[in-house]
């Protein structure tokens, strides 16, 4: 949730500054604004309620020259509606303390009456604002006037308000502060939200995440819970909140600025469902084969041995990650081994009742997501190995899980997650058959058979993304429809809720997703004539049944969209058919979710919806 950014160096400060702002407005886009000093020390900001492309024609009204640091922000409103009040950089009482914040100040009400009491005004309602007072209190406490100060000791006294600042906040943060009378520094500090450096040659570079900045330099440094960053123009020095010094490594992204950018297609969504079939392909390479021998020792630490020592295994993670996670407990459980899944904001009771012997497996496209972070440090204080699935080098969740098996998909900018869940199920297939293989669950022809079905999957996606014209003509077809039902059963049920989710999510129109075999304990009820009901029904042992439920729904009027393959199609008897390739029952989600994916993206195109950016909603929940 919220975007930060921030710069010293050279170059335009705002373009820079605004350039880094659009590249995270999957985080947070209900408002933002920029704050820049220049040498003289004048101070100007800039703020609107709204979209950074409205900021940018703000900015470009009245350009700043010679500005050579600054702070910028994209809003997830937290505390406070979506205002240009409300909207981030805040300031103290002398509008020369200006803060940036992701994450959330628990104790800012009680900060704030105190500083209420001695005397501070307030402009916004936010948590925020509290920090540029207590800064403000802190510089007050170091008897120091910005005028008379010696100049010598402007960054020693900011860099010592800013930590004793920081020793008074409680909650998660990530923060990006620069004070008028200092335009030689900007201070950067985290604690539980995300936050990187970007090293660059005469400027350097602050954000959430590195796509704000990659474009100028791909050599990192990721800040760690209780650090802060004194960035220079000429270097970065790293602290601890007790103000200790700490050298900290770089590391050298992978990812190219131009993998961010929509390469011709409309929207970033319908770009990311096209790149599923190299996200598969990328998240299994030079990983399957031999299922269940040391493969995954050599990447992340997981011996066949150790594989083999887990009594069951524990799959936490929120939204589209948790239909992954979900799938994931059937694949474990159809090898025998015992598994469940949770979302991870309802976990906080069940941690207390893992083993030892118990795989925690957390799911995260960003690796940054509060809930699934706060669940897996409950996890480790119970002693479970945790092991993370994530697509995001440096996040968070590497950190602090046991083992990390990446996604290879590259960068996600749609807000509704498409390819990053493909990556996660090819991950989680790929977990699962050497989990299968090594504990005896899949004789080698078997496992012979496992891999070859994995290893057809991206072709068996660019045909399924062949029909994409046919989808959007079935789809335009119910872009007017106000509710929908998405039904499946066995391992397709999770693509139900996937399918439900992507369309209210970007359509926002009311959509169901239900285990078909539930429809007739109640939500048969809601279906009247014309409502659709896309039914997920491939080849299979669910087959049969799902065609009888199929029957029940049509008998009360729905008009159903049947997500089948050949042999399938000769057994439901739908109104409209998405044919996909043959695979193996237990295959079927890598595609079945396909046609759902473009179905949503259809009906939200006919109903012009803002695709990428879907109201009220964020790509990374950095707040629980
Ligand atoms: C947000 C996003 C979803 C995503 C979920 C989990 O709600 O809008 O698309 O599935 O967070 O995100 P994660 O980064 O943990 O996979």
């Amino acid at each position: 949730m919220c975007g930060i950014t921030g710069y010293i160096g050279d170059n335009k400060t705002t373009d820079i500054l605004i350039d880094g702002l659009k590249r995270l407005e999957y985080r947070g886009y209900d408002s933002c604004g920029i704050a820049v000093v220049d040498a003289k020390n004048a101070l100007y900001l800039k703020r609107v309620s709204g979209r950074v492309d409205a900021l940018d024609k703000l900015v470009a009204q009245e350009p700043v020259k010679g500005a050579q640091s600054g702070v910028g922000h994209t809003r997830w409103a937290t505390h406070g509606a979506p205002s240009e009040d409300n909207a981030h950089p805040h300031t103290d009482c002398s509008g020369r303390v200006v803060v940036v914040h992701n994450g959330i100040i628990e104790n800012y009400l009680d900060l704030k009456e105190k500083l209420l009491a001695s005397g501070h005004k307030f402009k916004s309602e936010t948590d925020t604002e509290v920090i540029a007072h207590v800064i403000e209190e802190k510089l007050k406490s170091l008897h120091v006037q910005e005028k008379a100060i010696r100049s010598d000791m402007l960054e020693p006294v900011f860099f010592e308000a800013f930590r004793r600042a920081l020793a008074e906040l409680k909650g998660s943060f990530a923060l990006s502060v620069i004070w008028a009378a200092c335009p030689n520094m900007v201070l950067a500090a985290r604690m539980y939200s995300p936050l990187v450096v970007g090293l660059g040659k005469g400027e350097n570079f602050i954000a959430s995440d590195v796509s704000a900045f990659l474009k100028y330099t791909k050599r990192v440094v990721f800040l760690n819970d209780g650090e802060i960053a004194a960035v220079k123009k000429d270097g970065v020095d790293f602290y601890t909140f007790q103000g200790k010094k700490v050298a900290k490594e770089s590391v050298t992204i992978q990812w190219d600025s131009t993998m961010a950018e929509k390469g011709g297609y409309k929207h970033f969504m319908l770009k990311e469902i096209h790149e599923q079939a190299e996200s598969v392909e990328n998240t299994l390479r030079g990983r399957l084969l031999p299922l269940g021998g040391n493969i995954l020792k050599a990447e992340m630490g997981l011996s066949a041995e150790a594989i083999k020592s887990f009594s069951s295994v524990q799959f936490i993670a929120c939204g589209t990650a948790y239909h992954a996670a979900l799938i994931g407990r059937v694949l474990f459980e159809n090898f025998g081994i015992p598994a469940s899944a949770d979302v991870a904001s309802e976990f906080t009771d069940r941690a207390k009742l893992l083993g030892k012997g118990t795989l925690v497996v957390a799911i995260s496209q960003s690796g940054e997501t509060a809930d699934t972070l706060f669940a897996v440090r409950e996890a480790k204080a119970v002693g479970a190995t945790v092991l993370a699935i994530t697509n995001t080098v440096g996040s968070t969740l590497t950190r602090e899980a046991d083992h990390v098996l990446y996604t290879h998909c590259g960068p996600e900018i749609g807000v509704a997650s498409t390819k990053a869940f493909l990556g996660q199920l090819a991950a989680i297939y790929l977990l699962a058959g050497h989990f299968a293989a090594a504990r005896g669950a899949l004789t080698s022809s078997e496992a012979r058979s496992y891999a070859e079905n994995l290893l057809k999957v991206p072709r068996l996606i660019e045909e399924t993304l062949a029909q994409e014209k046919e989808i959007a003509k079935i789809a335009q077809g119910f872009a007017s429809s106000e509710h929908f039902l998405f039904i499946s059963r066995h391992v397709n049920y999770p693509i139900a809720l996937e399918g439900a989710l992507k369309i209210k999510e970007i359509s926002y129109v009311h959509a169901e997703g239900y285990p078909a075999g539930e429809m007739k304990h109640g939500p048969i009820a809601i279906i009247y004539k014309g409502m659709p009901l896309l039914a997920v029904a491939p080849s299979g042992r669910a087959l049969d049944l799902m065609a009888g439920n199929i029957e029940e729904a049509k008998a009360r009027g729905a008009e159903v969209v049947a997500i089948v393959d050949e042999d399938s199609r000769k057994t439901v008897k739908a109104s409209r058919y998405i044919t996909l390739p043959k695979t193996e029952e237990l295959f079927t989600p890598l595609l079945t979710v396909i046609p759902l994916q473009l179905f949503a993206y259809y009906v939200a195109l006919a109903k012009k919806c803002d695709i990428d950016k879907p109201r009220n909603l964020a790509k990374s929940v950095t707040v629980r």
